[in-house]
């Protein structure tokens, strides 16, 4: 079975693919703590933290993740979040309970994290993420992390194909992003994907004062690149076994 990604025609997930197969979903209110903990394990020193459900919800962006079928539901030792999680809003909970509850509710609305509470079980597994934004006509990778332990599985790649076709969605014509001049993995992910150097923001990085090395790609409608993009995508998906959508349910 394939799917079409512009040229590109990947294999799509059956109901037989292997649990330990990654794919890409868009990403969803409920997953905000989720992504919250990929993030303080794939940016350790991230401050402050990305507020992920204001940000799933803002316009003309896109987040996805990399996920994969949790074999049992029950067995919490696959997923390394609170056992049985479920979004809970700002609001709701200290509703209704007088002065302390209102001012739990405030403190929780300042508050930077986003936080599990409840007793629904998390749907998959979330190696990692990407976020997109889209502006004008180009589309901005604003983040892409994966869990240490699932590094070097292809799933930033997956990730980077997943932003591509997001990228082809909204029409725009190429991708940019910003990446640490010290980040020597991620900057060699970038260069697999066509992305080259095409400025330098001096001391860009408040924690360290690190310069930030700003990354483009080749018009993505450019007949040549998308050549090599569908190249890039065949392989990954011979190599990992990864898909880009999840089995229909
Ligand atoms: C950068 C990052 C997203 C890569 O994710 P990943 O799932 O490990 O990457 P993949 O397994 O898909 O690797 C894809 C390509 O990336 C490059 N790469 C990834 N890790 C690398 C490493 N440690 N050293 C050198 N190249 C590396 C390689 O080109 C690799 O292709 P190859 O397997 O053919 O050599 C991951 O290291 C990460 O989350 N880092 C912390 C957060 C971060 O720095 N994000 C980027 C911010 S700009």
């Amino acid at each position: 079975m394939t799917s079409t990604f512009g040229t590109l025609r990947l294999p799509v997930a059956t109901a037989a693919a292997k649990v330990e197969a990654f794919y890409v979903r868009p990403v969803e209110h409920r997953d905000a703590a989720m992504l919250s903990t990929v993030e303080r394990e794939a940016f350790p020193s991230q401050w402050p933290p990305t507020r992920f459900s204001r940000e799933i919800a803002r316009r003309r962006t896109s987040y996805l993740a990399a996920a994969r079928e949790l074999p049992n539901s029950l067995d919490s030792g696959r997923c390394p979040v609170t056992p049985r999680p479920t979004w809970r809003s700002g609001k709701s909970a200290e509703q209704g309970r007088g002065i302390l509850g209102r001012i739990a509710a405030g403190l929780k609305q300042i508050s930077f994290v986003d936080s599990f509470t409840g007793a629904e079980p998390p749907r998959d597994y979330v190696a990692g993420f990407v976020g997109v934004w889209f502006i004008a006509n180009e589309a901005h990778i604003v983040s892409l992390g994966v869990r240490p332990k699932d590094h070097r599985k292809g799933v930033g790649e997956l990730l980077m194909l997943g932003a591509f076709r997001e990228a082809r969605r909204y029409g725009a014509r190429d991708v940019t992003l910003e990446v640490r001049a010290s980040n020597f993995p991620a900057q060699a992910l970038y260069r697999k994907y066509g992305f080259r150097e095409v400025a330098l923001r001096k001391r860009y990085y408040l924690d360290n004062g690190e310069d930030a090395i700003i990354m483009t790609t080749p018009p993505i409608a450019n007949v040549e690149y998308a050549i090599s993009l569908d190249s890039l995508a065949r392989s990954h998906a011979v190599r990992w076994g990864h898909v880009l959508q999840p089995a229909a349910r």
